[in-house]
């Protein structure tokens, strides 16, 4: 997420400097190194903030944490993780349309289940729809060629975040 937080703010930045060193007739710009014309520019933006990979690495990160805290019936910390998951993958959409309709069943079915089990701060079904959840993660990778990625559920304890 700092990482996110952190290419935005560069992002920024660097349009801040692009609009500052703008010349007059608008069209070459001075950047430290994302080019001169307004199109390649916007190409070196478009390259650092990445495609779907890192989208999935966030997801991946947020995935562990979201298991942990419902381990640990810290609800709102669970709430807060399905969020950021759900809130990372439609900007990854943004980045990568083609990838969208392959998510349906997770966004629209398995995502909301689980939230309704975290809003009910229902252990049990928790880990029911958290499984199913894991699942359709995989479902998803199979209809994009990344058969390759299986998750499963997590077995060692990584989160340092404590209820
Ligand atoms: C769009 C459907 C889709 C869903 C839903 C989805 N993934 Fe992915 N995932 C992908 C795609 C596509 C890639 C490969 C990305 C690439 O090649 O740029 C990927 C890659 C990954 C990777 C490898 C990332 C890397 O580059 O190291 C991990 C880990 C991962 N997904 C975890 C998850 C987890 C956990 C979930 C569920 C919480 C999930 N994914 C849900 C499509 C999906």
């Amino acid at each position: 997420m700092k990482r996110t937080v952190l290419i935005v703010f560069a992002a920024v930045m660097a349009a801040v400097v692009i609009f500052a060193c703008q010349t007059e007739n608008g069209k070459s710009y001075e950047t430290r190194w994302a080019g001169t014309e307004l199109e390649t520019i916007i190409d070196s933006f478009e390259d650092q903030l990445g495609g779907f990979d890192q989208t999935m690495m966030e997801t991946n990160y947020r995935y562990n944490e979201l298991y942990w805290a419902g381990q640990d019936e810290n609800w709102g910390y669970a709430e807060y993780q399905l969020d950021k998951i759900l809130g990372s993958m439609e900007k990854g959409f943004v980045r990568r349309p083609a990838r969208e309709a392959s998510a349906s069943q997770f966004v629209n079915s398995t995502a909301p289940r689980l939230m309704e089990t975290i809003e009910a701060g229902d252990s049990e079904a928790f880990l029911e729809h958290f499984s199913r959840l894991a699942a359709s993660c995989n479902t998803c990778h199979e209809m994009e060629d990344v058969a390759f990625v299986q998750v499963m559920i997590p077995e060692a304890r990584t989160s340092l975040v404590r209820f």
